[in-house]
């Protein structure tokens, strides 16, 4: 393939040479044409005063001889003309084939239908993909990294060509789904305008949700930051202990680098580094930003495996990188620590816990005192201007949510003054009438292992099936966070008409599962046992 890309290249270039020497042919003919034009006007200048009644030749010898002459030349140059007009045509349709192989030199390794979906989207045309999507494994542990300069190395020669077939689909500026530690991404050209808006047609997601950019490299991260920005300590901090892995921060965003489609024109761009082996491995290989929203249809819950991937956008991409289910399970946490008083905002609290967050800042630096503040928004503090928009992750639109409808069973935290709860029983009993009275309904449990709720006897009631997914054990947060995302979408497969959802403790990564799960629901229903 590469070899492919090279020829075509050199082809783009050779002919970029010839259509620089046919430009300067083509003045000097336009020099010539100038001067034939000249003569043919003297040409018939004369012979309208040959057509008057005094024949110039004998009023003036020397005349006529120069009008022997132009006659000559005249005749000379029609031929010269027939050569510039065969040569302009030469030119034009040269120049042409040049602009049309500029177009498309990128497209000619790809299939027919490739082509044909590559040239719609360039000229504006959305165009649904025919055919199921490319399923390409890749084995993670054959992948390796040199830490000093962020290469990868790959020992697994499928994974080599799974991964340089995505590369060359994320160069020809189509969007591929890829495995990261978090959730599966999909992927395309950050730098690219048109590469990243196919993002925002395969997902349907409105374009004023900005995009988190993936780096591979701190020398990659580096060459997108305006030169005058200063690092921050906490910064610092933060990247030496969490990247590569599951957290994302803010930085000013240069506009001269980073495409406005990409911020959704706000001041700051989300940047982070994956941990995930193929991950990283393809955005070294491509040697570009990668921006990747996670690889499900706007609204839905986000894919932790490729299965998921290929159930929601089959239709809309052309290749998914499997590389097995993400071990966090939830998306990256996203921090912004570039307001002037130097507090951490955790905008979307994720793989990375605020308590991890804290300590780190409170072991890197010694003076208490300048230890910044960890803030978790909507927990610690509401910002007006930012819920209004739709930087603040998850704010403005639907999120997280399954087909069938969320309901969330809230059995831990302190009962509100005006709420009355419901008996867990007659809450299930009485559950087929809320969904459906007079037919049949299949009902979904999203539990712990071992809570009241994960270890009750599920009541026999007629017309109603009862569908359990199991989130682990309540004092292992992080093995239900791998199993949220995969439980909803698993459930929505099975068909369930209702999703209960069980309340699990905020602290740890139960921060984050409950944020998701908040945004999931579309009811709320207190239990007592
Ligand atoms: O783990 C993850 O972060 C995954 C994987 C694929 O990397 N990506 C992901 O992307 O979750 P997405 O687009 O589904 O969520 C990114 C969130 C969005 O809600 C967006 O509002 C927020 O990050 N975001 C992006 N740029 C921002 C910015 N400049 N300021 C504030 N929030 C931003
Ligand atoms: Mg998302």
């Amino acid at each position: 393939m590469a070899m492919a890309m090279a020829m075509s290249k050199t082809s783009g270039s050779k002919l970029e040479h010839e259509a620089a020497k046919l430009v300067a042919v083509a003045d000097i003919l336009a020099d010539k044409a100038r001067r034939v034009m000249k003569a043919i006007e003297n040409f018939h200048l004369l012979r309208e005063l040959k057509k008057s009644s005094v024949p110039p030749h004998k009023i003036n010898p020397t005349l006529a001889s120069n009008f022997r002459k132009l006659s000559a030349q005249a005749r000379r140059s029609e031929v010269v003309l027939e050569d510039l007009r065969n040569a302009y045509i030469f030119m034009t349709s040269q120049r042409e084939h040049k602009v049309l192989l500029d177009r498309y030199n990128p497209l000619v390794d790809l299939t027919a239908e490739e082509r044909i979906h590559a040239t719609a989207r360039r000229v504006g045309l959305d165009m649904p993909i025919t055919h199921e999507p490319e399923n390409d494994n890749c084995d993670p542990s054959s992948i390796t990294f040199d830490e000093s300069t962020g290469e990868s190395k790959i020992t697994s020669q499928n994974t080599l060509n799974s991964l340089s077939i995505a590369a060359k689909h994320l160069t020809n500026l189509q969007p591929v789904a890829f495995p990261t530690e978090t959730v599966y991404g999909l992927g395309a050209l950050a730098l690219n305008n048109s590469a990243a808006s196919c993002i925002f047609s395969v997902k349907g997601r409105p374009p004023d949700n900005p995009l988190i950019v993936h780096v591979s490299s701190l020398d990659m991260l580096h060459s997108l930051l305006p030169s005058s920005f200063k690092m921050p300590k906490s910064y610092e901090l933060l990247m030496k202990r969490f990247w590569p892995g599951a957290l994302t921060l803010l930085f000013p965003s240069d506009p001269n680098t980073i495409p406005s489609i990409i911020t959704a024109n706000q001041p700051t761009v989300a940047i982070r580094m994956p941990s995930h082996p193929v991950a990283r491995a393809l955005i070294s290989l491509v040697n570009t930003p990668i921006a990747a929203p996670s690889a499900n249809s706007s609204g839905k819950p986000s894919p932790t495996t490729a299965e998921h991937v290929r159930r929601d956008l089959s239709g809309k991409l052309n290749l998914i990188l499997d590389g097995g289910a993400c071990g966090v399970g939830l998306e990256s946490t996203v921090v912004d620590g570039l307001q002037e008083d130097g507090k951490i905002r955790v905008l979307r609290p994720g793989g990375i816990t605020v308590e991890d967050i804290q300590e780190t800042l409170q072991e890197g630096i010694r003076d208490r005192e300048s230890v910044p503040q960890v803030l978790v928004h909507r927990r610690d503090y509401r910002d007006e201007e930012l819920e209004a928009a739709p930087t603040t992750p998850g704010m403005k639109y639907r999120h997280y949510s399954p087909t069938a409808l969320v309901t969330l069973l809230m059995t831990k935290s302190p009962l509100p003054k005006s709420v009355v709860p419901s008996n867990v029983e007659s809450f299930l009993l009485s559950i087929k009438d809320t969904i459906n009275p007079s037919a049949s309904v299949k009902v979904g449990l999203l539990t712990l292992t071992d809570s009241a709720l994960g270890t009750l006897a599920l009541p026999v009631v007629n017309g109603v099936e009862w569908c359990r997914y199991e989130l682990g054990p309540s004092d292992v947060p992080s093995v239900t966070a791998r199993r949220l995302f995969d439980g909803l979408l698993t459930l929505d497969q099975r068909g369930v008409d209702m999703i209960l959802i069980e309340e699990v403790n905020e602290t740890n990564e139960g921060l984050a599962i409950m944020n998701r799960v908040r945004k999931a629901a579309s009811e709320v229903q207190w239990i007592t046992f």
